[in-house]
């Protein structure tokens, strides 16, 4: 029978390659248009309601949970909507690699996990260092708008305000905006939340990191059963998974968890043996962010199946 929940649009969808970096709105969008960010839209019902109610701006919705941005690209097909686009993306990265100095015109973020046990107080977004670089991201006198239903995470967002080149007004709000995590503590019984206005005061400086172009190599000669890799330890960490080598098709694997910027990313790099000799990339379907540290894990690995030879 014909499954017609299959149907949806990919339309609005950014998969995270390097011919995206540095982001061009108006190549992307193939307009010039203020574009405002949705950082964590969850099941992007204020993502989608914001692109309707202003077709004139872009909109840019980050979102790490595959499910959620699934969920959300159903419900920007059906509302036909042609100004907003979605990408399955750390956000943190995002800001740091993929978008430039004084890009969005406004940054929104809805109910941010507040991680309330105070050993996984580490992972919260909004620390000193983060809002820096989204005061950077932003145009001159642009807002931070933030809505929280967590006293202690609106407490702390304001003890990180110092220093961070923004003025902060805190209001106390009814439920407002129907989301799923808005209906969920409504639903609970809560009926205040923090609504948390940002607004830059002064522009602060945040480098933009280099973006690699992932160099593929082709290697004449190895020997893939003898094949030793280095792990790197310090700021930036690398760390190779087993090797996995399949003689049959002339072809290995391996897994290489890559951590810098306090952030970690799992890369599968592939070696096989083509016409030009033996192929270095990382293995189709990967998603790799292209930084230093990625580009530096294929080079070791590209390194080591050289020296296998030897
Ligand atoms: C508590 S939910 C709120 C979702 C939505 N805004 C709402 O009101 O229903 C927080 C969302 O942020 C997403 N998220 C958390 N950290 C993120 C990050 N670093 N980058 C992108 N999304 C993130 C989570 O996957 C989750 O969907």
């Amino acid at each position: 029978m014909k499954n017609n929940y299959a149907y949806g649009s990919l339309a609005a969808f950014l998969p995270l390659e390097p011919r995206l970096f540095p982001f061009d709105p108006a190549a992307i969008f193939g307009r010039q248009a203020p574009l405002e960010v949705e950082i964590g839209f969850g099941t992007g019902e204020y993502l989608v309601r914001m692109a309707a109610a202003a077709p004139e701006k872009n909109f840019l919705g980050f979102e790490q949970c595959a499910r959620r941005v699934i969920k959300t690209l159903r419900k920007i097909h059906e509302a036909r909507l042609t100004n907003v686009r979605v990408m399955r993306m750390d956000v943190v990265w995002a800001l740091q690699y993929l978008l430039t100095a004084r890009s969005l015109a406004r940054v929104h973020c809805l109910f941010p996990c507040p991680w309330p046990k105070k050993h996984h107080a580490r992972h919260r977004l909004f620390s000193t260092g983060f809002l820096r670089l989204v005061n950077n991201r932003l145009v001159d006198g642009a807002e931070l708008y933030i809505v929280t239903d967590h006293a202690p995470y609106a407490a702390w967002i304001a003890e990180n305000i110092p220093g961070s080149g923004f003025d902060l007004n805190t209001r106390i709000i009814p439920p407002t905006f129907d989301t799923k995590f808005e209906r969920k503590w409504s639903a609970a019984g809560q009926s205040e939340f923090f609504e948390m206005a940002l607004t830059q005061a002064a522009h602060q400086e945040f480098p933009q990191p280099g973006v690699y172009a992932m160099k593929t190599y082709f290697i004449d000669q190895a020997d893939c059963l003898n094949v030793q890799l280095e792990n790197v330890w310090g700021p930036l960490t690398i760390k190779f998974g087993e090797w996995l080598y399949d003689p049959r098709i002339r072809k290995a694997v391996v897994d290489a968890v890559v951590s810098e910027d306090d952030r970690a990313q799992h890369i599968w790099i592939v070696v096989i043996h083509t016409a030009k000799g033996w192929c270095v990339c990382p293995a189709g379907g990967t998603v790799v962010l292209p930084t230093e540290g990625a580009q530096k894990a294929i080079d070791l690995v590209a390194q080591a199946v050289r020296a296998s030879a030897v």
